[in-house]
This record gives structure tokens, sequence and C-alpha cells, in this order.
């Protein structure tokens, strides 16, 4: 009997400590998918903060309001930023603007070139420069004619931007631009001290939205068209490629089913001839005339109303995207 107790009590330790194993194999395996999913959250974040590697943010910023704006469009395009560094930092004494300071005596003199104590080592891997400064008098300050005069920019698009305390960007940009002639110079915009990342993130989209990689056929002929940036448009990426049967309906357009429902934000609008829309979130519409529901714009095709008359005025068409 002694001996049953002694053989129940080893194999009840022996048990006890195999559930102990399998537990510390799960919290293991548990820890192991937390790195794994670390790992993916860094992956994606990786992916979400992709270098634009071709774009540079230049500036300079005397008092770190032309910074702020700096570092929101670094924000949002994660590129490279680099700060234009006077040799000799402006003291506030040089840049109160109600004395003879040191700022005003440069902004009046044509030859003034203020010396910039770092250097972008290979300016050529750049193709676009967002540019900043401060509006010093209306005009760029001169460390930037320095800049700008410092490299060459042939080729490279320039989108300039500044901060003031209420002067537009007027003739800052343009006349930075006489000293930079090769360079491909975009309309500027001034911000306030203040600007909201939304309001720089609009801005910037004009420049760098992405394009809709995405082909429309109409009966094995390719369109092109302008997409909508919109999440149906995104959706509709996502379910390629997609062949419809289209119908004529109502004498101003062609319709047919996708099969399956896709996001939606439908408001009444306007449609003319050339518009791509999604109608209940489920079926595509193109008209060839005009029309107004409530739908959610996709794209416009780039033709003329002949064209399109042509190419969409019949019983019924088949439509690829791809
Ligand atoms: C010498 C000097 C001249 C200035 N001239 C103007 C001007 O003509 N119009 C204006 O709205 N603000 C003017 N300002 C204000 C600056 O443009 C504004 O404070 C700017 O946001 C400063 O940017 P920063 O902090 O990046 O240097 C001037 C400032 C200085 C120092």
């Amino acid at each position: 009997m002694k001996k049953i107790i002694v053989i129940l009590f080893l194999l009840l330790i022996f048990l006890s400590a195999c559930q102990k194993d399998n537990r510390t194999d799960n919290e293991n395996n548990n820890k192991k998918d937390d790195v794994i999913e670390n790992k993916d959250n860094e992956e994606n974040v990786d992916n979400e903060n992709k270098l634009d590697n071709n774009v540079l943010i230049a500036y300079f910023s005397a008092t770190n309001n032309t910074e702020n704006i700096a570092t929101k469009i670094q924000n949002k395009l994660k590129c490279d930023i680099f700060e234009i560094e006077p040799q000799m930092a402006y003291t506030s004494a040089d840049l109160n603007y109600n004395s003879d300071c040191r700022a005003n005596r440069e902004q009046n003199d044509d030859n003034a070139r203020p010396e910039i104590k770092n250097k972008i080592e290979d300016i050529s891997k750049y193709d676009t420069i967002i540019l900043g400064y401060p509006i010093w008098w209306g005009q760029a300050p001169k460390i930037m004619y320095t800049f700008v005069e410092t490299y060459d920019l042939e080729n490279i698009t320039i989108i300039p931007f500044c901060t003031s305390g209420s002067s537009p960007i007027g003739t800052s940009a343009t006349n930075l631009k006489t000293s930079a002639p090769s360079a491909n110079w975009k309309d500027g915009k001034r911000f306030s001290a203040s600007a909201s990342q939304d309001e720089i993130n609009t801005w910037l989209d004009n420049y760098f939205k992405e394009e809709v990689n995405m082909k429309l056929l109409i009966d094995g002929s390719e369109v092109k068209v302008k997409w909508e940036d919109n999440e149906s448009v995104k959706a509709l990426k996502n379910i390629l490629p997609l062949e419809i049967n289209m119908e004529e309906y109502g004498g101003f357009e062609q319709t047919g089913k996708i099969g399956r429902s896709i996001t939606r934000n439908d408001s009444n609008i306007n449609v003319v001839p050339g518009d791509i829309v999604l109608y209940n979130g489920n079926q595509i519409s193109i008209f060839y005339n005009n029309s107004s529901w409530s739908y959610t714009k996709l794209g416009h095709i780039d033709l003329s109303n002949e064209e399109l008359n042509n190419l969409l005025n019949k019983d019924s068409v088949t439509i690829r995207f791809e």
C-alpha cells in the first residue's frame, strides 16, 4: 500500500511538472507571437513610413516657425530634411527689424550672401526639394539665395513654402528663382506659424498624391481615366481584374452589376458624359449623357462627347478593369 502511495505521489509530481512545462511552452509561444506581432507592426510602420527617397525638405528658420512647418511636412512625407544653418547664427538683435539690424541690412543689400555652415553631400539624389524660409520684408532671406546658388539644381523640382506674420509668399519665390532658373519651380505657399497638420497634408496632396494605377477597357479598347482618390476606387482596385457586362439604360448610361458590394459614399451628383460612378454600392455606370442621382464618383473618362457616344450609345458593352 505504501508502495502504491509513493508511486501515485511520484506520478502526481511528474504530471504537475509536465503541466508546468506545457504552460511555459504556451507562455513562450505567446511571447514569441508578441515578438512576431511587434515585428509585423514594425514592418507595417516601416511600410507606412516608407521614405520618399527622392524628396528633400530644405529650410532656413531663425525663430523656429518655418521649422515647425518643415517638421509637419516631414511627418507626412517621411523624407529627408536639411536645416540651412547660417555660419553666423542670427541673434535676436540681428532680427530686430525695427532697428538697423543685420537682417535688415542683408535684405537691403543685393549682393549679401550670408554663409551657410552645413552642406548637402549629394543633392543629385533628390528630384524634388521642398524649400522653406521666413518672409523678411516681403522676400526670402538672403541666405536662401546663398543656398540656391550653391548647388546645381538643374531639373530639380522646387516647391517653395514660407511662414510670415501676415505677408503672402508674393514675389519671394519668383525672385529666388532668378538665382536658380534651371530648376523646375512650382508655385509656393505661405503658412502661418500655427498651420495644422491637415492644412499641410492637403497642400502636399497637390504634389504627391498617388496616381491610381488601374486600367479600364471598353469592348477591348483601353480608355484614359482620371480616377478619384477615394475608398471606393481603392476597394475596386482590390478586386481586379473585373469584367462586367453592361447594358444601356435611359439614353444616358451603360450600367452593370459588379457581383458584390463595395464601400460607397453616395451623394446627389450631377454626372456629365465620361463620368464613371458606383451605384448602390454594387453597380457601375458609365455616362455618355448628363444625368443626376445619388452615386459615388469613381472617375472620369478623358474622351470627347462624340467619342463617348460612339463607344457607349449601344445596347450593351463589356468593360474590364485591370
Ligand atoms: C527681419 C524680419 C523681417 C520680417 N518681415 C516680415 C514681412 O515683411 N512680413 C511678414 O508678414 N512678416 C515678416 N517677418 C516675420 C516673419 O516672417 C515670421 O515671424 C516668420 O514666421 C519667422 O519664421 P522663422 O521663425 O522660421 O524664422 C519678419 C521677420 C524678420 C525677422
